[in-house]
């Protein structure tokens, strides 16, 4: 080990935890033995007061393990970054006096995940593992009973947040696409489907694996009340049989 490895090896370790889409037995083992072996465990607040990463692991948090509440922004742009300087000032002192810090991602924390803001400003400093989550994704396609892709079909993952127009081109391009942020974007989405002849064939799942999870007909939505933890699904059309 030379000086700067032992220097790092002092401080705290920080994790990256992917912790799955909602249902708690879709964590991994290994997200399990980090979670409940850490002293420190961070995790995002919304502006709304949700804090859904926390409440899927809930029943593994104990009493003695301190807590750091992620306080941010619904949307992240520029303005939502200062949230994540405090977030990640606060985690770092933790990792300085060589406490190892769990911050919880839903789903996985490289697809989207908050995390990866904290990645970036912190993983040069600290010794940094990322553990996978099961995204909410995949889920979803599993809990529709829908094959996304098969042999050559190219996926692709959209953000609902996205103009029509983008939308739009990279979905006339899809042999298979997920939709995911939706909440208030539902009928910006519903349009551009109906535009490429896809609404017939897309799905829509609310909360997948979580108990509360609904799945609808995406002709009965209703585009006031989706919520953010909502997904559109267009699974390839290629059936080898
Ligand atoms: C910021 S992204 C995070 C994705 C996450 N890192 C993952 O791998 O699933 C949040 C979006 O993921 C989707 N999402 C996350 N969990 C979900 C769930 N349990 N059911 C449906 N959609 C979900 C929603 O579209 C939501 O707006």
């Amino acid at each position: 080990m030379n000086i700067v490895e032992n220097a790092i090896a002092k401080k705290g370790s920080l994790y990256g935890l992917g912790i799955g889409p909602g249902d708690p037995e879709l964590l991994t083992i290994k997200a399990h033995r980090i979670l409940t072996s850490v002293p420190v465990i961070a995790y995002p607040t919304m502006e709304s007061g949700k804090v859904l990463a926390r409440a899927i692991v809930a029943d593994f948090i104990r009493p003695e393990q301190i807590e750091v509440p992620m306080p941010l922004p619904f949307s992240v742009d520029r303005s939502s970054q200062p949230y994540y300087d405090i977030a990640a000032k606060k985690i770092a002192e933790h990792l300085e006096a060589g406490r190892d810090v769990a911050v919880l991602c839903e789903g996985d924390p490289m697809l989207y995940g908050s995390f990866m803001y904290i990645f970036n400003r912190l993983s040069d400093r600290f010794h940094t593992e990322v553990i996978p989550g099961i995204s909410s994704t995949f889920a979803s396609a599993a809990m529709l009973g829908a094959p996304l892709t098969y042999r050559n079909d190219v996926l692709s993952i959209m953000p609902a947040t996205l103009e029509a127009g983008v939308l739009r081109d990279r979905l006339a391009v899809a042999d298979a696409a997920i939709i995911i942020k939706l909440g208030r974007h539902f009928a910006k989405v519903k349009a551009v489907l109906e535009e490429l002849g896809l609404f017939t064939r897309a799905l829509y799942i609310e909360r997948a694996t979580m108990p509360n999870q609904t799945i609808k007909a995406i002709a009965s939505v209703v585009a006031e009340e989706v919520p953010y933890w909502a997904i559109v699904m267009i699974p390839s059309q290629t059936n080898p049989q």
